[in-house]
């Protein structure tokens, strides 16, 4: 075991891009994950480890995502690092924002953050260092034109992780926000397809459209948020809470 605060994590949105290389990067330093999502084929995928567990969860669903740490705590036991990761992102002029966009929206990426800290956070023990950590966004930090939605939810997280930190300051569990600028994941590939379709760029074109909003010229590699969440579960980053970290080459 290296040298963390932690021992058995939850990640939400486990299966697939940053929330996968975190889980594999924690299992290989000896912790426990579970790792949750809708796709079960996904997850089966990332619990190919003998340190991984697969739970299938939406966190949209309160009751879904109180059963997700039932399980958790049946088969591995309570966590002491929750990752609330789980996030949805589809663009969209304001004039064209429908409700049912917003709340998607707004349930997958503020109201799923919510409920997993909330029922994380029921299930810990509170007299161990603990780590509630968010993977929100630099859209947590500063508005981007067509996505009205994510901003308001994100900054929703910033503010979540915030109230958070304050009411459980006297317990040794901490709360953060890591906030990627754009990242080389799937959900990176979906907004690459979608500039495509929109604007006739070619796929190089508009991969270098996302990478030179980062003052750097490039895209963040998950792995760099994974070191970051690793460094927050160090017992060295046991006074960090209520911090919204920005990894994103400058931008913000
Ligand atoms: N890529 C970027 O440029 C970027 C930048 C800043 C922040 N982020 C944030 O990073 C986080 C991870 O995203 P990613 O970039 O790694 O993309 P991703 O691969 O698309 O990951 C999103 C994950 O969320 C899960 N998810 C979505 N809706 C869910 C629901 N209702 N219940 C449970 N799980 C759900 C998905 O799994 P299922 O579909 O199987 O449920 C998927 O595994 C997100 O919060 C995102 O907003 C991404």
């Amino acid at each position: 075991m290296s040298n963390l605060a932690i021992r058995r994590a939850l990640i939400t949105g486990g299966g697939t891009g940053v929330g996968a290389v975190m889980a594999r990067m924690l299992a290989d330093a000896g912790v426990k994950v579970a790792v949750s999502g809708r796709r079960s084929d996904v997850l089966a995928e990332v619990a190919n480890h003998e340190n991984i567990t697969a739970i299938v969860a939406d966190v949209t669903d309160e009751t879904s995502v109180r059963d997700m740490f039932a399980t958790m705590v049946d088969v591995i036991g309570a966590p002491d690092l929750v990752i609330a990761n789980a996030g949805m992102a589809e663009s969209a002029p304001i004039g064209k924002t429908s409700v049912d966009l917003w709340k998607q929206t707004l349930d997958v990426n503020l109201t799923g953050t919510f409920l997993t800290f909330r029922e994380g956070l029921a299930v810990m023990d509170k007299t161990k260092p603990g780590r509630l950590i968010s993977i929100a966004s630099t859209a947590g930090l500063k508005g981007y034109a067509y996505v009205t939605a994510y901003c308001a939810a994100k900054h929703g997280v910033v503010g979540l992780i915030k109230s958070m930190a304050a009411e459980i300051a006297k317990s040794p569990i901490t709360v953060n926000a890591v906030c990627p600028g754009f990242m080389e994941t799937p959900m990176l590939e979906k907004s690459v397809a979608n500039i495509v379709a929109k604007t006739g760029m070619t796929v190089d074109e508009a991969r270098a459209s996302l990478a030179k909003i980062n003052p750097q010229n490039r895209l963040i590699q998950p792995q760099e948020v994974a070191d970051t969440v690793m460094w927050l579960c160090s017992p060295s980053a046991a006074s960090i809470t209520g911090q919204a970290i920005s990894v994103s080459g400058g931008e913000i």
